[in-house]
């Protein structure tokens, strides 16, 4: 059975919410757009010292926090099982480079090269889709010995070889490929002038590279497609003032544009060259001519909305890095008293935000294929499986997404982040995201589903959700639960 039986009773208070789209099923999507949910290698695997895998980056800066995370590289069985049950029609998860390539280059790890194939046949078994992200940060540490990681280009030839492991083992049962996950999140990691610029550089080298590797050798036979996954805010001015406003774009330009403007046009946005001058690595001729249009599809990984407010004196600096180079502070509200972090406790609700977004790539690069990879609710990880706030802001963001799409957005697929609890590679396991609840303390590492794992199987599997359609939602529950 998959509910246990004391969450029978279902309490949902769905906030009344100012959205056209507030009463709509699966059936108001085309039937081509693909919904499920998605986790990361080291979030879920563990499995670190086992079988081969070899020491990622991330091993090092977590000290072992992933060590053995939920433990997805024994239990895919089981989660897989849970997916179909859930009524996902897809899952995206990543591949581990140094469990399939340990040493960055050269032999292959039979061992893991074994575990995706596993993964990947039972996914298919079950009629799920699989979706590969190559890198989520976890280059092998022996390459950042070796040559700095993504500051030597060296990497380029590094990762399109490993990429080609992965099309020739995987990709005829792999329907679409992301090369790498939020490159751009690298602005926010660099304290120095010109690494973040280089490491984005020989990204987009990388990334391009492996997409002519796939588009020649491998599409045509695997039809499978393939794309880049970026974080995006959605970044409006704090104030109409035209310094705000033009402070926004510029925001735009130096998060999004960064690699959306050489995949659409071959080049780095103007202001990018203006502000950065000499730091930022120039695209060739030939560069410019194999990045742009080396996608099938943008990924987008969206959470919420911020402010934007001018701050050009920071262009005055001597020594500038990228933020001072964009020359912007950013507000998560309305409100300069709110300090802005990253990772607040919970994510304002503005899924207006995600259609000014898609509105956004619709008209300033020529509407593109979208997949929305990630989007959700963070909360505190704790015992608490009435996560109502997540159920609302699903409910909220997806019924944002309809609208867009009934507005012309070609986007085609969205995926929850994340199908469980994972470790988080930024808070350990303080926040949690998951659909379903994972003591990552507790050996067991029970699965257990929240209200947000119902909510979403009852919408999956045809279900009328909204602020509306509260009483037709539990109708369709008790009918699950007791053919269950
Ligand atoms: C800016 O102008 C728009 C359109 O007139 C308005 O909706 C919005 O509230 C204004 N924003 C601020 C912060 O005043
Ligand atoms: C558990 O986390 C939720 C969501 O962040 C929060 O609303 C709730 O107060 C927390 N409960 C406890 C017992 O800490
Ligand atoms: C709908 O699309 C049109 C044309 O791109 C645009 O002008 C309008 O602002 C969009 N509406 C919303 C709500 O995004
Ligand atoms: C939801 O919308 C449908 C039409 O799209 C309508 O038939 C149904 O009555 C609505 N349900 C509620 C509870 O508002």
């Amino acid at each position: 059975m998959l509910w246990p039986c004391c969450l029978l009773i279902l309490t949902l208070n769905l906030a009344l919410a100012v959205l056209s789209a507030d009463n709509y099923s699966r059936e108001d999507f085309p039937p081509v757009f693909v919904f499920g949910a998605a986790t990361s290698a080291y979030q879920v695997e563990g499995a670190a010292h086992e079988d081969g895998r070899s020491p990622s980056v991330w091993d090092t800066f977590s000290h072992g926090g992933g060590d053995v995370a939920v433990d997805e590289y024994h239990r895919y069985k089981e989660d897989v099982q849970l997916m179909a049950e859930t009524g996902l029609q897809a899952y995206r998860f990543s591949i581990s480079w140094p469990r399939l390539i340990p040493n960055g280059r050269g032999p292959v790890n039979p061992k893991g090269l074994q575990y995706y194939n596993n993964l990947i046949n039972e996914l298919i078994s079950h009629g799920i889709q699989a979706l590969v992200s190559l890198y989520n940060y976890d280059h092998p540490q022996s390459l950042e010995d070796e040559y700095g990681g993504w500051i030597s280009r060296n990497i380029v030839r590094d990762f399109t070889a490993y990429a080609d492991v992965c099309f020739r083992e995987f990709g005829d049962r792999v329907s679409s490929w992301s090369t790498i996950n939020e490159p751009n999140i690298f602005a926010f990691g660099g304290d120095s002038s010109t690494e973040p610029y280089l490491a984005a550089h020989n990204m987009l080298l990388a990334h391009s590279s492996t997409v002519r590797l796939y588009k020649n050798k491998y599409q045509s036979k695997q039809n499978g497609v393939i794309g880049i996954t970026l974080y995006a805010f959605w970044l409006l001015p704090l104030t109409n003032s035209t310094e705000d406003v033009t402070a926004a774009q510029r925001a735009r330009d130096f998060f999004l544009g960064w690699f959306v403007n050489p995949l659409v046009f071959g080049d780095y946005p103007e202001i990018m060259k203006n502000n950065a001058g000499l730091r930022l690595p120039v695209l060739s001729n030939e560069e410019s001519k194999l990045v742009k249009g080396a996608f099938d599809f943008i990924g987008l990984i969206h959470y919420y909305t911020v402010y934007i407010k001018d701050n050009s004196k920071s262009l005055k600096l001597e020594n500038r890095d990228y933020s001072a180079d964009m020359a912007v502070a950013i507000f998560f509200d309305q409100d300069e008293d709110v300090p802005f972090v990253l990772f607040p406790q919970e994510y304002p609700r503005r899924p207006w935000g995600l259609q000014g977004l898609l509105e956004y790539f619709k008209q300033a690069y020529g509407n593109p294929p979208i997949y929305i990879h990630e989007n959700g609710q963070v909360g505190r990880h704790n015992m608490s499986l009435e996560d109502t706030s997540r159920v609302e802001y699903l409910h909220a963001y997806i019924g944002g997404l309809l609208d867009a799409i009934r507005n012309g957005s070609d986007t085609r697929g969205y995926f929850v982040w994340s199908f469980l609890d994972v470790f988080e590679l930024l808070d350990g396991k303080g926040s949690s995201y998951g659909l379903y609840f994972v003591d990552l303390d507790d050996p067991s590492l029970t699965r257990l589903p929240k209200k947000s794992a119902r909510w979403y199987s009852t919408f999956l599997k045809g279900g009328r959700v909204g602020s509306h359609g509260t009483i037709e939602l539990e109708k369709t529950l008790d009918a699950l639960v007791s053919e269950g």
